[in-house]
């Protein structure tokens, strides 16, 4: 919990929710403040003399630049780049976001979470085409200038891999930040033209159930997907967050299938076949299915589980002194919107709700936000989502009973950050 006072000084004003109001009982009884703090006392004169000026102060500062980069004091909030195969294949595993660092609910697109299964192509969009056949009536060949033509939507979705957390199932808890472990998710604003306005361009026939969506990547990743997804939400995104895609999330072109697992949103997308029923393809059939303790598998599980996690105070963090902190942290849900969080920080024995920012939004990204007053004894803290459709995050004891020893898909099961008496926070299972 560094920068706390330069975190309070940049508080919105606007923030005038429970969590303010909690807050500000907390500094009225003074206790806070007293036993430590967010902000710093001053020395008579201090100020004045904190104010003499700094050395940016007093020079020219730096001319423009045509594309902007984060402070160079920025420079350590970086992805955290998992390669299972090494040198052998670097550009396959995942990049997963630095949650632990970021605030608020749009993840920066130099900064959101990466599942490549043959490195990123080198796309030029001029050559690239999206073609959609099939059982349909007339198949259509898109350039992404006449994509481009079409009317477009604007909306927030997050982008979870369904691998996500799955270090959370080693059989001892990684003692790294909490994005390395959780941080498989991402949220975007996202711009492109409705599925359904082209599938209904191209007119689908009676038998056309499924569709088969293919990626220009040299694995062609692929994934089957039921026809009433399509038809519902699903979306062709050319813009993230303003801008063109990022190489990484598929430019020109990707599927957008909010809710579901990643690699269903096929990017790099060239081809949507109709088709009458699910392809099977080797990344379905090989990858992304759910071992059950009886042997059996499940398969094309696709709507991601409600989540939570507490990003800070998280994992490898240390917080310096007993007092006042505010407890922070993001939550979805593949089913829509997110209806409450809840924060214990006794391991589960009593939850306090947490104030929610950007729930109105489905399918999107939900901060949470909570006062915590740390009286500098060993604490377990712990975030609980709910869903719309009344699902609650389970215990990671309960989630595993649900599974065979070797699943790797869909833990959503509840995360415990244990702080210790000196301050130090630890990965612990609970
Ligand atoms: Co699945």
């Amino acid at each position: 919990m560094r920068n706390k006072k330069g975190k309070d000084d940049k508080r919105d004003a606007q923030l005038e929710n429970a969590a303010a109001d909690q807050r500000r009982r907390f500094l009225k009884q003074g206790g806070a403040l007293i036993t430590g703090a967010a902000s710093a006392g001053l020395a008579p004169g201090a100020a004045a003399q904190g104010l003499a000026g700094q050395p940016w102060e007093r020079v020219y500062g730096a001319g423009f630049t045509g594309y902007g980069q984060p402070s160079r004091f920025e420079l350590p909030v970086v992805r955290h780049i998992g390669r299972p195969y090494g040198d052998l294949a670097p550009g396959s595993g995942a990049a997963l976001s630095p949650i632990e660092s970021l605030e608020g609910i749009i993840t920066p697109s130099a900064l959101h979470n990466i599942r490549n299964h043959s490195g990123t192509p080198d796309i030029d969009p001029k050559q690239h085409q999206l073609l959609l056949h099939g059982l349909v009536t007339r198949e259509l060949m898109f350039s992404m200038d006449s994509l481009s033509r079409y009317p477009m939507a604007t909306r927030t979705y997050f982008i979870e891999c369904s691998g996500n957390s799955n270090r959370a199932l080693a059989p001892q808890p990684a003692q790294v930040p909490a994005g390395a472990i959780h941080g498989n998710i991402s949220c975007s604003e996202w711009t492109g033209v409705p599925l359904r306005m082209l599938l209904e361009e191209a007119g689908l026939r009676p038998e056309a159930q499924w569709l088969l969506a293919e990626g220009a990547d040299s694995a062609h990743m692929s994934r089957s997907i039921p026809l009433e997804k399509a038809l519902d939400d699903a979306m062709i995104a050319l813009y993230q967050n303003g801008e063109r895609l990022r190489p990484e999330q598929g430019y020109p072109v990707r599927l957008l299938l909010p809710g579901w697992e990643g690699n269903t949103s096929v990017k790099w997308l060239r081809r949507l076949k109709a088709t009458s029923g699910p392809t099977h393809t080797k990344d379905e059939t090989s990858k992304y299915t759910d071992a059950l303790p009886d042997g059996r598998a499940l398969q094309f599980t696709f709507e991601m589980g409600v989540k939570s996690v507490i990003t800070k105070p998280s994992s490898t963090m240390t917080l310096p002194r007993p007092g006042f902190y505010e407890i922070s942290g993001i939550a979805w849900t593949g089913a829509g919107r997110i209806r409450r969080v809840e924060v214990s920080s006794d391991g589960g024995s009593t939850w306090v709700n947490a104030v929610l920012a950007g729930e109105e939004r489905s399918k999107s990204l939900v901060r949470f936000r909570l006062p915590w007053e740390w009286t500098g004894k060993a604490a377990i803290l712990q975030s609980r989502a709910a869903d719309d459709k009344g699902r609650v995050q389970p215990l990671r004891k309960e989630w595993m009973a649900r599974f065979a020893p070797d699943i790797r898909f869909h833990n959503n099961s509840i995360i415990s950050w244990a702080v210790a008496a000196d301050g130090s926070v630890k990965n612990v299972y609970v």
